[in-house]
């Protein structure tokens, strides 16, 4: 909007409107271009803002719902040692989710606003969650190429300009590499065990291939918001980079497990020095985004019962420190009155 000659109260100074933003706008791009970390207190254009609110709370919901498929298999987890990792491994990712809430609530936006977003499946979050987990061997492909994936694109988050959003990154990585060790250990175990042990490795393989490339999101063509993502270094490696580097590192991965990829253009590519793959079906992806994949009803439903059923542990919760303050101010009041 140009509102030339308009003057408006900016802190202490009166400037024009135009000028005065043109004027913020240039200097947090400079800060931006020199590196340096845009913090919750510092002005930001609204877009950056929206574009970080949807990226973080995306982000966060997607770490909520993924911890479904794997819950799955806590009660069916085949020794005591993969079910307490597998416990580990969940709870980390519910660690992940509040961190990301956190960050989120110092955009201005209240953490109850996200949640009911979710909870009313408004929000979006990675549609790989609404693919079943049907054997243990997922709970292994889910780690070694989901976790894998989720990897791939969050380490160059934690260079992200905006620096709560970064912060958070740096330790959920960490976090991720155990989890992607200890799937990529359990499809070893299986690709050693017997015939139908190896033989429901490479079908969890097949079944997971296909969507964890889709993680990545839509080919860089058709990715409209990325450009200026790049420009205000939210995103810093483009999607098909990403993936590219993805299957790259994942390729020998399976060729040590005696395993094969589900796509028969898979080749590598000595004059570019990177694989090959085939065409990602991207009306699958669509459909799935859209709602229609094959179990989006039911991590709603899911996510929905298990947020009535601890409703019990947040009122406690609340009561609780409700009475804490009550009896710290009580005990402040007597100590004024002595
Ligand atoms: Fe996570
Ligand atoms: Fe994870």
């Amino acid at each position: 909007m140009y509102t030339q000659g308009l003057d408006v109260q900016k802190g202490d100074v009166s400037i024009p409107l135009e000028q005065g933003d043109s004027e913020l706008e240039r200097r947090f791009q400079a800060k931006i271009d020199a590196d340096e970390k845009i913090e919750p207190k510092d002005w930001m254009p609204e877009g950056y803002r929206k574009t970080l609110v949807r990226q973080i709370s995306q982000h966060a919901h997607s770490e909520v719902v993924g911890m479904l498929p794997e819950g799955n298999w806590i009660t069916r987890a085949p020794s005591l040692r993969r079910k307490a990792a597998l416990l580990a491994k969940i709870q980390d990712e519910a660690g992940h989710g509040l961190y990301l809430y956190s960050a989120c609530e110092t955009l201005n936006v209240s953490r109850q606003e996200l949640v009911d977003q979710l909870l009313e499946g408004k929000a979006k979050y990675s549609s790989i969650f609404n693919y079943p987990s049907t054997t243990w061997a997922d709970i292994g492909a889910i780690g070694w190429l989901v976790d894998g994936a989720a990897i791939m694109n969050q380490v160059p988050l934690q260079r992200c300009s905006y620096g709560p959003y970064s912060r958070a990154m740096i330790r959920i990585c960490k976090e991720e590499s155990f989890h992607q060790r200890q799937g990529y250990e359990i499809m070893l175990t299986l690709a050693r065990g017997t015939a139908a042990q190896k033989r429901m490795a490479q079908d969890a393989l097949n079944r997971w291939w296909w969507p964890s490339l889709m993680m990545f999101g839509p080919n860089d063509k058709d990715s409209p918001h990325s450009a200026q993502s790049m420009r205000w270094k939210i995103k810093r490696v483009s999607n098909d980079e990403l993936r590219q580097k993805f299957v790259d590192v994942t390729v020998p991965q399976a060729d040590f497990l005696g395993l094969t990829m589900p796509d028969p253009a898979l080749r590598w590519n000595a004059g570019s020095g990177h694989y090959d793959f085939g065409e990602i079906d991207w009306e699958e992806f669509k459909q799935v985004l859209q709602g229609n994949g094959p179990c989006n009803r039911e991590r709603m439903r899911d996510r929905n019962r298990a947020h009535e059923r601890g409703r019990w542990v947040r009122e406690a919760a609340l009561a609780h420190a409700e009475k804490r303050r009550a009896r710290a101010a009580a005990q402040t009041t007597a100590v004024a009155a002595e």
